[in-house]
């Protein structure tokens, strides 16, 4: 048997014997749910461990473990899991009968208000709605119904949510790069109608641009890439991006539901200096809650109002639990504690991210396993609480783009997202795509309980591979 089978063998028996539990449970989630869950990055192999609660930088399953947790509510969780200032506001407003959906209330006002006024108080309207992957699809209507373009241009490894104007060139494929489309069911037309560039590619771009540009209705773009691999775009590819798409009528549509409120109390585009005409925000925003919004300048966003008329109105609309007092009293809550602490916050989460990191780096090195860490930030991202591990099959693999990370033929892949994913949770840590994102409940200890669990990773590593 391979290394590699035995390593694998070896770390699920480990798994098993911790998780009887979540086993009987996985089972019997098996028999009604699609692969025993609701989410497939959640369903990871053999079975998932079942969660019972969590804390600050930990979360519980049911057999009774704990595992310091960077997964963090994919992401959304920057003051770690159930922060107590949200819990205690959330329970009384509960138990005052104070929270309701189904009418409009003040909150939602407030935190429009701060959205707008950390992007620099400019003239930009909101509308809120439940999740990124609806807020990444309004973008896209917004800007097709505005500009009467048919074409939109998206980054090949960029993931917006599900939503079938974007699930073109997410994963890559060998042979195809990212130019395949992830889902059966969507409209064949749709699928033409995505155009797919090379993520920090100015050449790429200009290219694109210049043979379709008239047809281009929008480009979205993530400043910090995501899945695609915890990668900062160069100041250069975000100035560029913003002059072709001014000088050819193309709306720029900055994704940050993962950079928004991750790097500075605002969008990460105040950093860059560069503005986007619409900007999706999620995840942190909702302190915890199904929330999600679409900011855009004025003009732009006053196409969903009702004055057009049917035909020229895109219909941002429905949404039963859109701007639900509960979920925006939680998001007010969030983005109050990180604009009044960000002078402590951002400097803490980066020197985290820091040490776990280079740690990570430095077990690897001991164990004589070649290994590569993204998610530093650059000249422009000071700091940075994200972090990917990767293991290059060969010397010299540079990690700039998602193809870098996500080719199997550049980085073990299975090792990163299967084996080592395993080798921590057997070790107390959970995290997906090999990281994750710090908390700001993650102290030195768990950051070093963390190291510590790399380095027995990385020694079975030797002793198998
Ligand atoms: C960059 C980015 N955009 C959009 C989405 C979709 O958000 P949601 O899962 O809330 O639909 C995600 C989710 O992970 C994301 O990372």
């Amino acid at each position: 048997m391979a290394g590699m089978d035995r390593l694998r063998d070896h770390l699920v028996r480990e798994y098993r014997k911790k998780t009887a539990k979540s086993r009987a449970v996985f089972h019997r989630a098996e028999k009604v749910m699609i692969e025993g869950g609701s989410h497939t990055i959640r369903l990871w192999r053999p079975y998932p461990f079942f969660a019972s609660g969590a804390e600050g930088p930990s979360v519980r399953d049911v057999d009774g473990n704990t595992y310091i947790d960077y997964w963090q509510g994919h992401y959304a969780n920057i003051l770690g899991h159930n922060p107590r200032l949200i819990r205690r506001e959330i329970a009384a407003c509960l138990s005052r009968g104070a929270l309701h959906t189904g009418f409009e209330a003040v909150h939602q006002i407030e935190l429009a208000e701060t959205l707008v006024r950390k992007l620099g108080g400019r003239e930009a309207k909101v509308r809120f709605t439940t999740s990124g992957t609806l807020a990444t699809m309004y973008t896209v209507m917004l800007s097709q119904g505005l500009t009467g373009r048919d074409l939109v241009l998206k980054i090949g490894g960029g993931w917006h949510g599900a939503s079938p104007y974007l699930l073109k060139g997410v994963k890559y494929h060998v042979g195809e790069g990212f130019g395949g489309c992830e889902s059966a069911g969507l409209l064949e037309d749709i699928v033409r109608r995505t155009l797919v560039t090379r993520f920090n590619d100015g050449d790429d771009l200009q290219r694109i641009i210049d043979e379709n540009g008239d047809r281009i209705a929008c480009f979205i773009v993530e400043p910090f890439l995501g899945v695609g691999g915890f990668l900062p775009a160069s100041k250069e590819y975000l100035e560029l991006a913003r002059s072709l798409t001014a000088k050819h009528g193309i709306l720029l549509v900055f994704d940050e539901i993962i950079s928004g409120f991750r790097f500075c109390p605002t969008g990460l585009q105040t950093l860059y200096g560069v503005r986007p005409d619409l900007t999706a925000f999620g995840k942190i925003i909702g302190g915890g809650h199904a929330v999600a919004a679409v900011v855009g300048s004025r003009d732009i966003m006053e196409a969903c109002e009702r004055g057009r008329g049917l035909s020229g109105r895109v219909l941002f609309e429905g949404g039963t639990f859109s701007a639900h007092s509960e979920y925006m009293k939680a998001g007010l809550i969030m983005l109050g504690r990180l604009v009044a602490g960000a002078a402590t916050i951002y400097p803490k989460l980066a020197r985290s991210g820091d040490r776990l990191r280079r740690g990570v780096e430095r077990v690897f090195a001991e164990a004589g396993v070649p290994v590569h860490l993204t998610g530093d930030g650059n000249a422009v991202v000071p700091g940075s609480s994200l972090f990917m591990v990767h293991f290059p099959r060969r010397k010299n693999v540079s990690y700039d783009h998602p193809e870098d990370i996500h080719d199997d033929r550049r980085s073990d892949v299975a090792l990163r997202e299967e084996i080592l994913k395993l080798a921590l949770l057997v070790n107390g840590v959970n995290v997906v795509h090999g990281g994750g994102a710090v908390s700001t409940a993650h102290g030195d200890r768990e950051i070093d309980a963390t190291i510590a669990a790399y380095g027995e990773a990385a020694r079975l590593f030797k002793k198998y591979l």
